[in-house]
């Protein structure tokens, strides 16, 4: 499996603890992100992350910012992108399952590291459920390619 992961000035140390966590259980992590001090803007890691996940060069993505909030919006923005803040692994793990999530997002101002380890944990181990789930999730993409939402006519 090959993850990206990206995050801003805030979340150097978690993205340092978050890549040797996923390295560990023997995952190729791509780092985009800033490892440097002084400020850096969120929107470039959301949105190398999410190139390299909708253009299935990487399995998925993990971004981390302060909240997770500007970083997920930004990765939002590329089309085929999923990208979901949560703040607890319950969420995590049904944003994979229901709502077949790409990228997870948290903040480093929000969550501890090991917090954010069972966050990371429990969406990795999820399956997207699909059946009823895949007409969700395709209306969620109908809005993003068309703008519109048939069932909602
Ligand atoms: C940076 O100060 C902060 O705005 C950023 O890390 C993030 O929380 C944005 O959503």
């Amino acid at each position: 499996m090959k993850l990206a992961i990206g995050n801003d000035h805030v979340a150097i140390e978690m993205k340092k603890e978050i890549q040797a966590f996923l390295e560990a259980k023997g995952i190729e992590v791509i780092n985009v992100g800033t490892d440097e001090p002084g400020r850096f803007d969120y929107p470039i890691s959301g949105y190398k992350v999410g190139k390299l996940v909708a253009s299935g060069e990487v399995d998925g993505g993990v971004l981390i910012c302060g909240t997770g909030v500007g970083i997920s919006l930004a990765a939002n923005k590329v089309d085929g992108v999923r990208c979901c803040v949560c703040s607890e692994p319950y969420s995590a793990k049904l944003s994979k399952m229901h709502n077949n999530s790409n990228i997870i997002a948290f903040g480093a101002r929000v969550v501890g590291v090991e917090l954010a380890k069972m966050i990371v944990e429990e969406w990795l181990n999820a399956e997207f459920e699909g059946g009823r789930h895949q007409r969700r999730v395709d209306m969620i993409m109908e809005i993003q390619d068309t703008q519109e939402l048939e069932a909602a006519k």
